[in-house]
């Protein structure tokens, strides 16, 4: 039937169906449109990222009680800061990049000890850290532009976005330095767990541009967590965060990263491989249904790319759980999962083995593998902090007294002064100490 009537009635029938009809739309992304939709993103979004102050130095001016120092905290523009750590750093190792909108969200409790985390992962390991401050104007943060691909209609939030996808313009700033070739981008609460393993042993698995992982097992499975990303510099990256950050959509900057992520297989394909837009519109329908999307869709898409190799993603397309890593066009999406003799990047569903890095608040536990708690345990935050974990501060508080028992009775009994000090440092730890 086609969309034209004669009499009127029939004729509101006829639109009624076809609006119906064309309400979902099946979307192929040529490479033409790819590349014509990147290069407007890419013109829209320099001068957000330009706008940022990239001479920006912050320094750790107190560990306790948390306090970042850098130009003044200055809050007109948004500011683009290396972390001076403090160690030397090796020109070809993965930069480390964080975002915060204003520093006294990055000194809370918990995301500061996140961070005191990351300044001494990269100074041990010898990178650069960057951490980008601040947010644009509310009239370029929510502003919507629909891609070809997807139509924002999420009004969960009214018409605002999050401010989360302003990390797109960070990757773009840090990419416009020509020093850097490699991010890895972590979401303010989220830490280094395993201090052995550097992030180049995972760009080493593939010659993908782009990496990512799920959520936490047992969370909601979606594609791929935005919260933290690898990213080698090149053309493509430098489209994909553009068009990524353009997409901005209401509450989750999730939405438009799967939106931006099948379009980008849709282009790899030149258009073959073609899907329903209607899953793009509204963040509450994408996390449901984009991973059942790519469950069915993955294996299709590789063999239109052209894709072999081992990394087929395992039983994801029966389990939408990754237990092997998943390779398509540009992009490596991490399993839950160790690969070879690398631990499982955030979440594995052995417990007892350790990830790469954790995404859990400073309170929360994940039965063991992650503990939040433990997040400057055990030389983590050093030379920042030195705070021990829950129990072995708990230890050092107990061996404490036990010095301070002996001694009183063999020593300071004839030290009056020397006494009291002890006395005071001890009840001091016991009433102050958390
Ligand atoms: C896939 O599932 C099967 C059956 O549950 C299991 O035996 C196998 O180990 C799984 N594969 C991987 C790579 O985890």
């Amino acid at each position: 039937m086609g969309c034209s009537s004669s009499t009127p009635s029939a004729r509101l029938l006829v639109i009624l169906t076809c609006a119906a009809r064309t309400a979902a739309t099946t979307v192929s992304v040529t490479q033409d449109v790819w590349r014509e939709s990147a290069a407007s993103a890419q013109a829209a979004a320099k001068p957000d990222w330009a706008a940022a102050d990239r001479q920006c130095i912050a320094t750790i001016a107190s560990a306790k009680p948390p306090y970042l120092s850098y130009d003044g905290r200055d809050t007109t523009e948004p500011k683009l800061c290396r972390v001076d750590h403090g160690g030397p750093v090796d020109a070809d190792k993965t930069t480390v990049l964080m975002f915060v909108n204003a520093p006294q969200y990055l000194e809370q409790r918990g995301n500061w000890e996140a961070f005191l985390n990351k300044a001494s992962y990269c100074r041990r390991t010898r990178r650069r850290f960057y951490i980008w401050i601040g947010v644009p104007p509310s009239n370029v943060l929510n502003a919507r532009v629909d891609a070809p691909w997807a139509r924002c209609r999420d009004k969960t939030r009214g018409l605002e976005n999050t401010l989360n996808g302003v990390k797109n313009l960070a990757f773009l700033a840090l990419f416009d330095d020509p020093s850097i070739d490699k991010v890895m981008y972590m979401d303010t609460d989220m830490w280094v767990s395993s201090e052995e393993i550097e992030p180049e042993a995972y760009f080493a698995l593939t010659d993908a541009d782009l990496l990512g992982n799920q959520n936490r097992v047992g969370g909601p499975k979606i594609p791929m967590n935005g919260g933290l990303v690898f990213a080698r510099k090149s053309e493509f990256t430098q489209q994909f965060f553009a068009l990524w950050w353009r997409g901005r959509c209401g509450a989750h900057d999730q939405l438009p990263l799967w939106a931006t992520l099948f379009a980008a297989w849709s282009a790899a394909t030149d258009g073959a491989y073609s899907f329903n837009d209607e899953h793009f519109k509204k963040y509450s329908h994408a996390h449901l249904e984009a991973v059942s999307l790519l469950q069915r869709d993955a294996m299709y898409i590789r063999q239109k790319a052209n894709m072999e190799g081992p990394y087929d993603g395992g039983n994801f397309s029966a389990t939408g759980l990754l237990d092997v890593p998943l390779a398509l066009p540009h992009v490596l999406l991490l399993p839950s999962a160790p690969v070879g003799s690398l631990p499982a990047v955030r979440s594995d569903p052995v417990r007892s083995r350790p990830t790469f890095v954790c995404h859990t608040r400073i309170d929360k536990d994940e039965y063991g593998q992650c503990v939040g708690a433990d997040v400057c345990a055990a030389g983590r935050c050093a030379p920042f902090l030195a705070l021990t974990s829950k129990s072995s501060f708990a230890m050092g508080r107990f061996v404490l007294l036990g010095f301070f028992v002996a001694l009183n009775a063999a020593v300071l009994s004839r030290r009056p002064a020397l006494r009291r000090r002890l006395a005071e440092r001890v009840l001091a730890l016991f009433s102050g100490g958390r």
